[in-house]
C-alpha cells in the first residue's frame, strides 16, 4: 500500500452513538455511471461514519453528482448552489455544520471556478478521484476549500470500498457495475472523453469480485457499465486481456446471478465474441442500447462516427440471426451543425428500417472544447426543436407498438420492488420493462412467469401464471 493510500484510508474517528451519526444526502445527476458513482461514494463515506439520507434537512454534507453532457447543466448546478447556499447559513444559524461537495463532470470542467462563483462550496472532487473523497472532507472541515480534479495515478476502484462478503448493505435486487471508464473515440459532439478521460477497462478479477458480493448481498441483475463498454478490455487472471464476450460467459458463471446486461456499446466494437455471447448466454438479456445518433451518412462523417448507416444496419441484422428476441434501444442527436432536411429524413429512413423498443433523443448541444462546437451552419433551435418532435413522435409510436407486441406473451419477470397499489409488485422484463403484477412482498428477487395482459403509458400489466 502507498503512504498516500495509508492516508486515503485511515478514517475519522466517529462515536457511533446516533447522535454523532452524520448524513449525506446525495443527488445524482446524468447517466447510470453517475448512480454508480454515487453508490461508491456512499460506500467510502461509511466508512467515516457517514449514513445516506433522502432528507436534505437532516443532512451534514450534501454532495451533487453532476452531469455536463448537455447545456446549462453548469448553469443549473449554479442554481442548486445557490439555494444550498442559503440552506448552510439557515442550518449555521441553529448551530448545525453543513458541508457541500460538487462531484462528477461539471466538477471536473468547471474546477476551482466553482468555488470563486458558489463561495459555500467546500470540495470540488473529479469522476477520477472520487476515492480521496473522505480525505478531502477532512481537511475541508479543518478549513480549507480542497478542488482536486487530477487524473489521479492510482487505481481509484482500488480505493472504493465495497463492503466485505457478507456484510453488504443491501441494495435491492439489480445493480450497476462499472467496467469500463472514459472514451477514445472523440465524436465531434461530445465533452466525454475531456470529462471522463480515455479508456480504462478495469481487470477481471476485480470485477468478479465485485460482482460475487453484489450477487452476496441479494442482487439478481447486474448491468455492466462503461461510456464504451463493448471496448472494454480488461486484464484477465493471467494478464492475457480479455473482451467483454469473454467477460459476460466468466460472469454467467456467477451462482445465483440471474441476469446480465450491458450499456453502452458503440456499432464499432461489437465483435463476434460479443455477438455469440448473446446467442449462447441465456442470462444475458435480449436487449441492446446501441446508439446510432443520425441516418445520415454525411451527418455520421461529421460527428466523427467511423461507420456508415449500411455498416450499422447489417451489423443489426447480425446481432437479430444471433439473438431473434432482442430488443434494441438507441440515442439520436438532432440538429448537428450542416443537418439539412434530407439528412434528418435518412434519420427517420433509418428509425423505420430498424424499429427500436426503445430510444432517447436529443437536441444538439454546443459544447465549449469540442470539435463541433468550431463547426459553422449550427442549425437555428426552432427547426432542431422541430425535428426532435418529429423523431419523438416516431420513437414512441414504436416503444408503443413493442410494448403492444408483448401482450399475450408468457415471458421471466424478476420481481424488483412495491408498486403502486397494496398487493402489487413492480417487475423488469427481460426487454427492460417496467411490469406490474399482483405478488407479495417477499417475493421480491424472485423470477417468476407472467403473461402480459396490457399496456400503459410507460409500463406493462402482467398476471401470475
Ligand atoms: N448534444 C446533444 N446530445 C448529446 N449527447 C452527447 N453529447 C451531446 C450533445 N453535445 C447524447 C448522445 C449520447 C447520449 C448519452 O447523449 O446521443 O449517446
Ligand atoms: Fe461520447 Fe462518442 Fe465516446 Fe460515446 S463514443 S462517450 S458519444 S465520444
Amino acid at each position: 500500500m502507498t503512504q498516500e493510500s495509508a492516508v486515503l484510508d485511515a478514517p475519522d474517528t466517529v462515536v457511533r452513538d446516533g447522535s454523532n451519526t452524520r448524513k449525506v444526502f446525495i443527488k445524482t445527476y446524468g447517466c447510470q455511471m453517475n448512480v454508480y458513482d454515487s453508490t461508491r461514494m456512499s460506500d467510502a463515506l461509511a466508512k467515516d461514519g457517514y449514513e445516506p439520507t433522502e432528507d436534505m434537512e437532516e443532512a451534514d454534507l450534501v454532495l451533487l453528482n453532476t452531469c455536463h453532457i448537455r447545456e446549462k447543466a453548469a448553469e443549473k448546478v449554479y442554481s442548486a448552489l445557490g439555494r444550498l447556499r442559503d440552506m448552510k447559513k439557515r442550518k449555521a444559524a441553529d448551530g448545525r455544520a453543513m458541508m457541500i461537495g460538487v462531484t462528477g463532470c461539471v466538477a471536473q470542467a468547471e474546477g476551482e471556478e466553482i468555488l470563486r462563483r458558489a463561495p459555500a462550496v467546500d470540495v470540488v472532487i473529479g469522476p477520477q478521484t472520487y476515492h480521496r473523497l473522505p480525505h478531502a472532507l477532512r481537511r475541508a472541515k479543518e478549513g480549507q476549500r480542497v478542488v482536486d480534479t487530477e487524473y489521479a495515478l492510482e487505481d481509484k476502484f482500488e480505493h472504493l470500498p465495497i463492503a466485505e462478503k457478507g456484510k453488504i448493505r443491501s441494495r435491492g435486487v439489480t445493480a450497476f457495475l462499472t467496467v469500463q471508464e472514459g472514451c477514445d473515440k472523440f465524436c465531434t459532439f461530445c465533452v466525454v472523453p475531456y470529462t471522463r478521460g480515455s479508456e480504462v477497462s478495469r481487470p477481471v478479477q476485480q470485477i468478479v469480485e465485485e460482482a460475487e458480493k453484489l450477487v452476496d448481498g441479494g442482487v439478481r441483475e447486474i448491468t455492466l457499465l462503461g461510456q464504451n463498454v463493448n471496448a472494454w478490455h480488461g486484464a484477465g487472471p493471467n494478464g492475457q486481456a480479455w473482451s467483454l464476450g469473454d467477460l459476460l460467459y466468466r460472469l454467467a458463471e456467477i451462482p445465483g446471478l440471474a441476469r446480465l446486461r450491458y450499456t453502452t456499446s458503440h456499432p464499432r466494437d461489437m465483435d463476434d465474441r460479443l455477438i455469440g455471447a448473446h446467442s449462447d448466454l441465456r442470462k444475458l438479456m435480449p436487449y441492446l442500447h446501441l446508439p446510432v445518433q443520425s441516418g445520415s451518412n454525411r451527418i455520421l462523417k461529421a460527428m466523427n462516427r467511423r461507420h456508415t448507416t449500411a455498416e450499422y444496419l447489417a451489423l443489426i441484422d447480425k446481432i437479430r440471426s444471433a439473438r431473434p428476441d432482442i430488443a434494441l434501444s438507441g440515442d439520436f442527436i438532432v440538429g448537428f451543425p450542416g443537418e439539412t432536411e434530407e439528412d434528418f429524413a435518412d434519420t427517420l429512413k433509418l428509425v423505420e428500417d430498424v424499429r427500436y423498443a426503445q430510444a432517447f433523443s436529443f437536441k444538439y448541444s454546443t459544447r465549449p472544447g469540442t470539435p463541433g462546437a468550431e463547426l459553422k451552419d449550427q442549425v437555428p433551435e426552432e427547426i432542431k426543436a422541430d425535428r426532435l418532435e418529429r423523431l419523438q413522435a416516431l420513437l414512441l409510436k414504436q416503444q408503443q407498438e413493442f410494448a403492444e407486441a408483448c401482450v399475450g406473451k408468457v415471458i421471466d419477470l424478476l420481481l424488483e420492488k412495491p408498486g403502486r397499489m397494496p398487493g402489487q409488485l413492480i417487475g423488469r422484463s427481460p426487454w427492460l420493462q417496467s411490469v406490474n403484477v399482483d405478488a407479495k412482498a417477499s417475493q421480491i428477487g424472485d423470477i417468476i412467469n407472467v403473461r402480459i395482459t396490457g399496456t400503459s403509458t410507460n409500463s406493462l400489466f402482467a398476471d401470475v401464471v
